[in-house]
């Protein structure tokens, strides 16, 4: 109920209690209710236009249910979830994919190196796509895969955007959206990756929440942009990496590396313990970072790694 309570109200236009009742079923008085602990569950902004009813202080892009038939996996769609790639974990026990899951929102997104995603309510994309693998050829350089193929669907919708290693998304050297791979089963036999994906759509003004530099689409298009849009571009590219019948990612590595921001830039790598100063020479077809290190050449590839840029840079 409360979900289409939100519904009627994403147009960011005014709605009077009196239709929002009628459409509901419900009083005017349980329609105020329902607003309240709408406003206490999303942490949705709705505004009280005195003597006209109510209205969203933003209005909301909600995912359209009509246009998910033609997306290439079934999809389960959640309006409030802890994480989609926790539920898709859980799915699992029913399902070995290919599954889509959405959510409007999370309330415990997961971000890299145990960081939590933040994740409001009907403004960006959270999506999780469980992939069964087959062939463990196809896990390498999966993660810079699925960086490229969210590269590709931005440029569809004319959107300029960069990638950082391993699978950051950036544009103007913000982050635009986030990565996280989750492995289960036997890598070298049959196991299935969860790929999350996290985009920040019509995220604007102050989040203090998000601790690094970050921006959206809204704010590269100066305007509201269709999640469900950028969903259906993000499938189609995802499609086409995930399926293409060469095994790995060595055919997609000089596309990737077109796509580095920090190509041929001196940077700082991280590894948890050390800190190693080097110029970024590329990946290799593993999808390892390949850094020039004292004009020695060196690889490193793993989950806890990060990179910053030096201040020489
Ligand atoms: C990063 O830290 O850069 C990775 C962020 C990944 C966030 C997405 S949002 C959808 C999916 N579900 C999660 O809990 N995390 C990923």
């Amino acid at each position: 109920m409360q979900e289409a309570l939100i519904e009627l109200l994403s147009d960011g236009a005014v709605h009077s209690g009196e239709e929002l009742g009628r459409i509901l079923g419900v009083t005017r008085a349980a329609v105020w209710k329902r607003l309240q602990s709408a406003m206490a569950d999303t942490g949705l902004s709705i505004e009280s236009v005195r003597g006209r009813g109510y209205r969203l202080s933003v209005p909301l892009t909600l995912l359209r249910h009509e246009c998910w038939d033609d997306l290439p996996w079934p999809v389960k769609a959640f309006d409030k979830i802890d994480s989609t790639n926790a539920q898709a974990l859980k799915l699992l026990a029913n399902n070995t994919g290919p599954l889509l899951v959405l959510a409007e929102q999370q309330t415990a997104g997961r971000g890299r190196r145990g960081r939590q995603w933040q994740s409001p309510y009907g403004c960006n994309l959270y999506m999780s796509l469980l992939w069964p693998i087959n062939d463990a050829r196809r896990l390498e350089g999966l993660s810079l895969l699925v960086g490229l193929a969210v590269h590709r669907a931005f440029a569809r919708l004319g959107f300029k955007g960069a990638l950082k290693w391993p699978n950051d998304l950036l544009a103007n050297d913000r982050k635009l959206g986030g990565i996280l791979l989750e492995l289960t089963g036997d890598p070298s036999d049959h196991c299935q990756v969860v790929i999350g994906i996290g985009i920040n759509i019509n995220m604007l003004g102050d989040n203090s929440a998000i601790d690094q530099p970050w921006t959206s689409l809204a704010e590269l298009a100066g305007r509201m942009v269709s999640r469900t849009e950028v969903l259906r571009a993000l499938c189609a590219e995802l499609n086409i990496v995930l399926t293409w019948p060469q095994l790995g990612f060595a055919p997609w590595r000089d596309e990737w590396e077109r796509a580095h921001a920090w190509q041929g830039r001196s940077v700082c790598l991280s590894t948890g313990r050390d800190w190693i100063s080097g110029m970024v020479l590329g990946v290799s077809d593993a999808g390892a970072l390949r850094l020039s290190v004292e004009g020695v050449e060196q690889q490193f590839s793993g989950g806890e790694i990060s990179l910053r840029l030096s201040n020489d840079s």
